[in-house]
């Protein structure tokens, strides 16, 4: 059985294929509404979405298969205390796949080791979102005709934006792909994007702070919300919420042939001017996700029809002595987790926490 939890959870070749099948449903829809006739989709959310949660629900609806959930994490016995290795298997029972968003980071991949069905991230706080690289890549991938050779800009919270952590781990297995990160410097890319992939892989990146100087070389332009709901200090916030906005005379200086993409929703970031441009794409952006979350329902459903069995964490190369800070990670709360920590960068001597992915 497989889960995704991040994006690193699938091969290249993997990511092509729910392409493919995506590209498939486009054209062929008729081919796909009876697919998951008597299966159901539970979506478990315990933080805001309108988004991802009705995407989600969406697909599984125009598949033939039905949903239940939750929206409010006040309506769920995760209000009363219960956990998420509980949570997940009790769901086991209801439903045939779930898709999970929390606050926590590393919540969803908790549940997986602990539900008996495939388990979506669907966002955990500050870390990854991996069905929302989902939509992005086939909006790439529709817009510019191909996923190689491609400068991308990804511009606003690159620090608290999980679209953007998971959307550099695909693309940088592209070949001939390079990054410009554009931000203030409180709001960089964190460590485990910096050093486990950009660095690892000797990855072609610049950081700048300057989004009219980038503007000309991009393929493509990966608009951010400044993430107010991640900050610790409100002050931090309303100093940089405005650090960035795309207009029309900026739009200007770009390539004739570029797209511009934001996960939504907007806040400021993007005038409402630049909507009419033909080089934006977020809300094809948007129609593409859903898409992918079908291609993505079937091919998980597949995976667990052909091997339903959940394989155990191996967590015989972890470490148990070392103890993760991070605030927000989801071992903080809930106290029966194990403290373990992976080598991520043997010649530093680096281990991260395997929830988090924080430095230990
Ligand atoms: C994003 C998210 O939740 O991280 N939204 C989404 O899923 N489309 C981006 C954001 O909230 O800024």
């Amino acid at each position: 059985m497989r889960s995704l939890i991040s994006i690193l959870d699938f091969s290249v070749e993997e990511l092509d294929k729910l392409i493919s099948t995506a590209k498939d449903i486009i054209v062929h829809p008729e081919n796909y509404v009876e697919k998951c006739r008597h299966k159901k989709l539970a979506t478990l959310f315990f933080e805001p979405s309108t988004r991802t949660r009705l995407s989600f629900e969406a697909a599984m609806l125009e598949l033939g298969g039905d949903v239940l959930g939750f929206s409010d994490s006040n309506s769920s016995s995760a209000a009363k205390g219960e956990s998420m290795a509980d949570t997940a298997a009790v769901l086991s029972c209801y439903a045939d796949i779930m898709a999970i968003r929390h606050p926590r980071e590393g919540a969803p991949y908790v549940a997986s080791n602990n539900a008996t069905i495939p388990v979506i991230n669907a966002g955990d706080g500050g870390h990854n979102h991996p069905t929302q690289t989902l939509a992005d890549i086939l909006t790439i991938s529709r817009e510019m005709g191909r996923l190689n050779d491609l400068t991308v800009g990804l511009c606003g919270d690159l620090k608290y934006g999980r679209t953007v952590h998971s959307l550099i781990e695909a693309m940088a297995r592209y070949t001939g792909v390079k990054f410009v990160l554009i931000s203030p410097e409180e709001l960089k890319v964190p460590g485990f994007i910096r050093f486990n992939v950009l660095e690892r892989y000797g990855i072609p990146y610049q950081e700048v702070s300057s989004l009219e100087d980038a503007m000309p070389k991009l393929d493509v332009l990966y608009m951010t919300r400044i993430q107010r709901e991640r900050f610790d200090c409100a002050e931090t916030y309303e100093r940089l919420k405005d650090s960035y906005i795309l207009d029309t005379a900026k739009m200007s200086q770009a390539k004739e042939k570029m797209c511009v993409l934001h996960p939504l929703p907007r806040v400021n970031e993007i005038s409402v001017a630049v909507d009419s441009d033909p080089r934006a794409a977020y809300f094809r952006q948007v129609l593409n996700g859903k898409y992918m979350r079908m291609a993505l329902i079937l091919m998980l459903l597949e995976e667990a029809q052909r091997d339903p069995i959940r394989r155990g964490v191996d967590t015989s190369g972890y470490l148990r002595d070392r103890v993760c800070t991070n605030p927000k990670c989801i071992c903080q709360v809930e106290q029966e987790l194990p403290q373990l920590a992976k080598l991520t960068d043997p010649e530093a001597n680096i281990y991260r926490c395997i929830y988090c992915e924080s430095k230990v």
